[in-house]
């Protein structure tokens, strides 16, 4: 008899529906599986046979065939193996279909018949929700994740044995539940706050700009000046995730296998520094397990990548689409996969080779064209994705033996909050759009009317300073988030003054 049992399966970072019809036939004892499976699919074969035959059930010895429907998308990695097995002992009279067919069934098997972890169950089960199923039996280690899915019921279990237990109504399985709404207020904490940093006021100032617009920037300052220590901390001041966003940025990690075993939800906003010997699939995703990149990882966060001249330059050229689209889109063989990156992008470097030009204490031993040589590693495309460059001072000692009493990213980040708010009313007739980082240059005409006495000033920073053309709506962008960090209507000359100052690398050396 034909037996259909319900799975799914992953594509970028959704799920789809699976079914897995399994075919018992008389003939030569055979088992094929048809539907496009990839390597993994296709061992399952294996697994399942050990599987069955170690928890004391029958193995068919018959012409077996499994096919994997929809059978035009690619099958890939290990999850079919628990519906192959259910499959098949439906298809043997094994088991009754009735009851099965209202589970939805995800897990590897070991050659013992226990249930190991598959990545990506939390947009399996969500799939699942979207196509009216409300049960699912998976491997312990997926049932956290998978519980924050709202009106699912979680089944767990550890093998298959206790799966079939529970169909003969011998021991059934239990429900695994969360407490969703306490999960995502309990994590929301950072470990890390703003008023761990001494001094470094303007610094901070210009990271809760950033903050408040969603403006990339780049940090310049000699080593151990506090770029890293800076970096880090701006996840606590962007405003609180939402319970969408927590959602988004759980998925990706549970895809990408980086869930651990307890964490049901992650309610705080990335922040990952990939190594600057990191190649250009693994900042961007894809390759031939698709996964997502560092660049999605950081999705709703901050991607920080600290010593920015020393990146490849394919690495560097891949992200500049990405960063611009908020997505990454991958192509494959038999479809196109995307993965979200709504990322903001934090950059730091020393200001030259040596480390020390600028700085107060130590003299820098770079010629002006070495100078000149490292500065032009960044040119040109990335450095037209940020918006601030912010400059880095190393603080002095007397400031670093005070006793602390810098504000708290509580604090600043309730002035972003209020700032995105503005930004979230201006915008809402535009879909897709946030904050003013986001602005097309139509939009920014729109929104960033200057005065007169403002279209001097700037006009006499250009002259003066000799900025570059990439510099002109930066700076209008980021004089608009500072209007609204002080809550104002009108871009003023304070705020056009503030907003120049952050294209120190324009004025210098371009
Ligand atoms: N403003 C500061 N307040 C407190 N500690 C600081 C400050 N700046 C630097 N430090 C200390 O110096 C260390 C090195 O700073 P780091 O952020 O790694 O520098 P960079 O990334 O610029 O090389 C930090 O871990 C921190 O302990
Ligand atoms: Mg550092
Ligand atoms: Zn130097």
């Amino acid at each position: 008899m034909i037996s259909r049992i319900k799975s799914c399966g992953l594509l970028g970072i959704d799920g789809f529906m699976v079914d897995v019809e399994t075919d018992i036939s008389n003939g030569m004892p055979a088992f094929d599986v048809v539907g496009l499976p990839d390597a993994a699919v296709r061992e399952s074969r294996e697994r399942v046979r050990s599987a069955m035959k170690n928890c004391g059930l029958n193995y068919p010895q018959k012409r077996i065939t499994v096919n994997l429907a929809p059978a035009n998308i690619k099958k890939a990695g290990p999850f079919y193996d628990l519906p192959i097995s259910i499959g098949l002992l439906v298809s043997s009279g094994q088991l009754a279909l009735a009851g099965i067919d209202e589970y939805l069934f995800l897990g590897e098997l070991s050659l013992t018949g226990e249930l190991r972890p598959v990545t990506g169950a939390l947009p399996m089960v969500m799939c699942a929700k979207e196509h009216g199923i409300n049960k699912v039996i998976l491997p312990p280690a997926n049932a956290s994740e998978a519980a924050v899915v709202d009106g699912v019921q979680i089944y767990p279990a550890r093998s298959l044995g206790e799966i079939v237990a529970h169909f003969m109504g011998n021991q059934l399985l239990e429900q695994f539940t969360v407490d969703i709404d306490n999960l995502f207020n309990l994590n929301e904490e950072y470990f890390v706050d703003f008023s761990e940093v001494k001094g470094q006021e303007s610094a901070k100032r210009a990271l809760e700009v950033a903050a408040a617009g969603g403006h990339n920037c780049l940090l310049i300052g000699s080593p151990g000046s506090g770029k890293t220590m800076l970096a880090q901390r701006l996840p606590s001041i962007l405003p609180r995730l939402t319970f969408s966003e927590a959602l988004e940025v759980t998925k990706l990690y549970s895809i990408a296998g980086l869930l651990d075993e307890d964490t049901s939800l992650l309610s705080t906003r990335p922040f990952r520094s990939p190594h600057h010997t990191i190649s250009a699939v693994g900042l961007s995703g894809g390759g031939s397990t698709p996964r997502p990149g560092e660049i999605s990882l950081a999705h709703n966060g901050v991607l920080f990548l600290d010593e920015l001249p020393e990146f490849s330059k394919d690495a560097l050229e891949v992200m500049r689409q990405p960063l611009e689209d908020g997505k990454v889109t991958i192509a494959r063989v038999n479809a196109t996969l995307t993965y979200p990156c709504n990322t903001m992008l934090v950059a730091a470097m020393n200001p030259c080779k040596c480390g020390f030009h600028g700085d107060s204490t130590r003299e820098c031993t770079c010629s002006e064209s070495q100078i000149r040589q490292y500065l032009g590693k960044i040119s040109g495309p990335l450095l037209d994705r940020i918006d601030l460059h912010v400059e880095v001072p190393a603080v002095k000692y007397n400031e670093l033996s005070k006793k602390s009493n810098a504000e708290g990213s509580k604090e600043i980040r309730s002035r972003v909050e209020a700032a995105r708010k503005i930004q979230q009313e201006r915008f809402s007739d535009y879909s897709g759009i946030y904050s003013n980082s986001q602005m097309t240059p139509a939009m920014v005409e729109r929104f960033c009317s200057l005065g007169e006495q403002e279209t001097a000033i700037l006009k006499s920073a250009f002259d003066n300073l000799g900025l570059s053309a990439r510099a002109h709506n930066r700076i209008l962008k980021v004089s608009r988030t500072i209007a609204d960090l002080s809550g104002e209507e009108n871009i003023t000359v304070a705020h056009l003054a503030e907003a120049i100052q952050y294209r120190s690398l324009d004025r210098k050396y371009w």
